[in-house]
């Protein structure tokens, strides 16, 4: 299919620039975002918010935002084990649907919890080898709200530049001073550090970061941190959603590769990329932090808690990580991810960190992975693209997501699809490149 000519804007402008602050009516101020991407919509070159027709796997029916049809080898769905149809969480599904209702029907801190949500808990911090867990129904949730309960006004927060919008924008809110580090960079933190208690010896400081980047899977030294945050009186905190399940010998994560296995002072997680549910934990052995999560925590405290279906599920996957299939279905997880990033950069593509269930391709302009990114779609790949705001502009890639279930033709297939669509793509970047 060679490529069409298309108007300037929906190929190259982005969401950002279509808000219009003037109209005095707030929601009229998002119409011409509206009209910006249903034009680009309509030309093919919007990949967002499709909707899946069935079951999660590695391949999958769907629909596009217009209705139209979608089908393929799926990269684009978070269900890194391949669990959301196991039998066995469907079972437990079922089981607690009978015995409890699909409803919490209560904030964890009036009569929202089930004794499996209390029963998750304890499951997660022994798994964590933490003293403490709590459950939110979203890891969002748990990442804004850990920030928002440990720090405000007075204090300081460190945080990783590519750290999830969850913990900046809790970081921004909670009225602490916000100081954004190099991305990964363990010198930065100590410097800043070291200037920080020089001059506020008695300011509390939050040190945030994760355990794998989604944007670039990329890892930071967890150990050399959390060694600099003891030395300054600081506390660090670790989002783990996607790592935790997916990856170490036993599925504890890049903290169980880095031999840091119940030393980080928190962790957070969100159950929604290995563990086949919404919810989200943060964990700790501070005897304080759980009650001042369940009393004093907005995205806890005044929330509903995360239903008994879905504490039964995270419970039966939490079953499946700890057993020998879930070191088997990390071991196949792994293999693809090897195999994708092999494939794709033999292939001619930037292949972007390290291996881990997310395989980030660096595509470049606007134009160019719009227009990469339809031709995927239209010969049967389903992938997602992330576009400014999310990263720099004109700093597109796809956030390939892999899962064990994925078949090594599955793979293989992915790669000559994306390849055909770079060799097509090739003569317009040239073109556009020398204008
Ligand atoms: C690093 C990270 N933390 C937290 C979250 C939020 O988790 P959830 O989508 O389960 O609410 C995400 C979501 O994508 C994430 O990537």
């Amino acid at each position: 299919m060679p490529f069409e000519p298309m108007p300037q804007d929906v190929l190259n402008g982005v969401s950002t620039d279509y808000y219009d602050a003037q109209p005095v009516g707030l929601m009229d101020r998002w119409q011409p975002m509206t009209d910006w991407a249903d034009a680009r919509l309509a030309a093919k070159l919007e990949p967002y918010c499709k909707v899946n027709v069935g079951r999660i796997g590695p391949r999958v029916l769907g629909r596009d935002r217009a209705g139209r049809g979608l089908s393929g080898i799926n990269m684009a769905s978070q269900d890194y084990l391949s669990l959301g149809s196991h039998p066995k969480l469907l079972a437990a599904a079922a089981a607690a649907a009978r015995r409890f209702g699909v409803h919490s029907a209560g904030s964890p801190a009036q009569m929202g919890l089930t004794t499996l949500a209390t029963s998750l808990e304890e499951r997660i911090a022994e798994f964590l080898s933490l003293a403490d867990a709590t459950v939110f129904s979203t890891g969002w949730g748990a990442g804004y709200g850990a920030i928002r309960t440990l720090v405000r006004e007075g204090d300081h927060v460190l945080i990783d530049v590519l750290a999830n919008a969850c913990l900046h924008e809790a970081a921004s809110a909670s009225g602490a001073l916000v100081h954004r580090f190099s991305h990964c960079s363990t010198e930065a933190v100590a410097a800043r550090l070291d200037w920080l208690r020089e001059n506020e010896p008695f300011a509390g400081i939050l040190v945030v970061t994760e355990g794998v980047f989604s944007m670039n899977s990329d890892m930071p030294d967890l150990a050399a941190l959390q060694a600099i945050c003891r030395r300054h009186d600081a506390t660090l905190c670790v989002d783990v959603a996607h790592d935790l399940g997916v990856m170490g010998e036993t599925g504890r994560g890049v903290i169980e590769m880095q031999g840091m296995t119940g030393q980080i002072d928190v962790v957070m997680g969100s159950f929604s990329k290995a563990f086949a549910s919404n919810g989200g934990f943060v964990a700790s052995n501070h005897p304080a932090l759980k009650l001042a999560l369940r009393y004093a925590c907005s995205t806890h405290t005044l929330t509903n808690a995360l239903s008994p279906v879905q504490a039964a599920v995270v419970l039966a996957a939490l079953d499946i990580v700890e057993s020998a299939e879930g070191a088997e279905r990390r071991a196949r997880l792994m293999d693809n991810s090897l195999r994708l990033r092999d494939g794709l950069t033999k292939g001619g593509f930037q292949v972007l960190g390290q291996p881990s269930a997310i395989v980030p391709v660096g595509l470049g302009r606007h134009s160019r992975a719009r227009r990469l990114t339809a031709d995927v779609l239209a010969h049967g790949a389903l992938v997602n693209l992330v576009e400014h705001p999310v990263v720099a502009r004109n700093g597109c890639r796809w956030q390939l997501q892999i899962m064990a279930d994925h078949s090594a033709d599955d793979i293989d297939a992915f790669v000559a699809i994306a390849e055909a669509a770079r060799m097509q793509m090739e003569p317009y970047s040239l073109i556009e490149a020398a204008s």
